[in-house]
């Protein structure tokens, strides 16, 4: 049968399509703004047709209406990784959280720790051969979807065709929902006096000819601001949003000097804005693949001169990184941060990052602290950790003592708090 023909014969509406899905199944969303925004508002509205749903997602850009106080008869969400819309039913026990890395999220599905009985996922319109392109997600959402016992896809108008390895042919999809919605959109952050010093510092570690990957929010946006002079720049990144747009523009990301996938932005997913997304439509200068791919540290440390860059929430004297919780309250995940950090600390010239501003809650505590607060999660080690960096200057952890990586802190802590961290500097000494 032509692809064409199999197309119409699994096209049927939102509703019908979830409709399919078996109480107690386990749904995988597709990931960040890829969220099938049609088929997860149907399958809200029937909720009533559904008993025991586990809702398994990383990043929701979405409303997250499944997470909601009175849904839990009907859908119990598995977090693997805690943002906005999910944070409340986390914390507040109406919803899971499952650390994990991000690289290992396809090994959980494929192998069976995590199983998947419906992926719902949103692809490109079919090219001539009957393929649709994953897009914006390719990320765990394609491996959810080769794993699946059910899979359900909007195929979106507006869903760019990315290149690389991120396909699924029509017949591969049990039912099609067509849908025209706009994308979800990441709008760029606001960047204040401090992120654009943090900037400023992050890029003085970054050479001409080094790959970089970018963690998501604020710092990420500033350090491309003071990138603008520098040559031969690559990307290998989890994501990218609008920033890196404006480097390619100016020829400074040129990938020229990447070791692997020379010539190519490699990343997992994308979330900007929809000028990003008509960007990286049939741009063969993008290319995504799955996440156990692109964050597997072995292959990451293949780019010489990787420099990845992420931000956390707590960093103790001996360099013991939280990026996820505040106490034991869960507000992130870890990500890709640590899968970076390892591949950019194997990466030949290669330089991991973890940037800060100095303070949190207004300027009322400390992000550098004796320690860790009761409970937090340790997300990079100590062991792992390389640089911190702050709006007061570079810390350079790697090989040093623990009384000189404490030393290092202080100095690029708020001055109002360095005093106090001094006295603990002086007690534990
Ligand atoms: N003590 C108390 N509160 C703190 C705090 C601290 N040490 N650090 C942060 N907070 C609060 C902030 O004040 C903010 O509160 P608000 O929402 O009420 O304003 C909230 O926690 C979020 O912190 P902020 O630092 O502003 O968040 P961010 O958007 O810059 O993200 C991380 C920072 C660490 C949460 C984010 O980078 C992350 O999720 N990292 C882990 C995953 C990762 O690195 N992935 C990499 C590839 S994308």
């Amino acid at each position: 049968m032509e692809w064409e023909e199999i197309y119409k014969e699994k096209l049927v509406t939102a509703e019908k399509a979830v409709s399919k899905i078996e109480n107690h199944s386990r749904v995988v969303f597709a990931h960040a703004v890829g969220e099938p925004v049609d088929l997860v508002n149907a399958l809200v509205k029937n909720k009533d047709n559904y008993i025991g749903l586990e809702i398994v997602h990383m990043v929701a850009m979405g409303k997250g209406e499944y997470t909601k106080e009175g849904m839990q008869r009907h859908f119990r969400h598995n977090a693997l990784f805690v943002g906005g819309c999910t944070r409340d039913a986390v914390n507040s026990g109406r919803a899971d959280y499952t650390p994990c890395f991000f690289y290992e999220v396809p090994s959980l599905f494929k192998e069976k720790r995590l199983p998947v009985d419906v992926a719902l996922i949103q692809v490109s319109e079919p090219d001539k051969y009957g393929y649709c392109s994953f897009g914006v997600s390719n990320d765990y959402t394609k491996p959810a979807a080769e794993s699946a016992k059910l899979v359900i896809a909007e195929v979106n108008k507006n869903m760019p065709r990315t290149l690389g390895d991120s396909f699924i042919h029509v017949s591969d999809i049990d039912y099609i929902v067509e849908a025209s919605h706009p994308l979800l959109e990441l709008q760029p952050p606001k960047l204040g006096d401090v992120e654009k010093a943090i900037g400023e510092n992050c890029a003085s570690l970054i050479e001409d000819g080094a790959t970089l990957q970018l963690g998501i929010g604020a710092i990420p946006d500033a350090v491309l601001l003071f990138l603008k002079n520098k040559k031969n720049l690559g990307i290998h990144s989890e994501m990218i949003s609008d920033g890196v747009m404006e480097l390619v523009k100016a020829g400074v990301v040129n990938n020229k000097k990447k070791t692997l996938h020379t010539g190519k932005i490699v990343v997992t997913f994308l979330m900007g804005t929809k000028k990003l997304y008509d960007f990286v439509n049939n741009n063969p200068m993008v290319e995504t693949y799955s996440v156990d791919y692109v964050n597997n540290p072995l292959v990451i440390m293949k780019n010489d001169n990787m420099v990845s860059i992420n931000s956390c929430v707590q960093v103790d004297l001996m360099g013991q990184v939280c990026s996820e919780s505040i106490g034991l309250k869960q507000i992130s995940g870890v990500g890709g941060q640590v899968d970076f950090i390892r591949g950019a600390n194997l990466s030949k010239g290669g330089k991991a990052i973890i940037a800060i501003p100095s303070t949190a809650g207004k300027g009322k505590v400390s992000r550098i602290t004796p320690l860790l607060d009761t409970g937090a999660a340790v997300t990079t080690s100590r062991n792992e950790v390389d640089y911190v960096v702050t709006e007061y200057g570079v810390a350079h952890l790697k090989g040093k003592t623990l009384r000189n990586r404490a030393r290092a802190l202080i100095n690029i802590a708020h001055p109002k708090f360095r005093e106090s961290l001094m006295n603990e500097f002086k007690k534990r000494f």
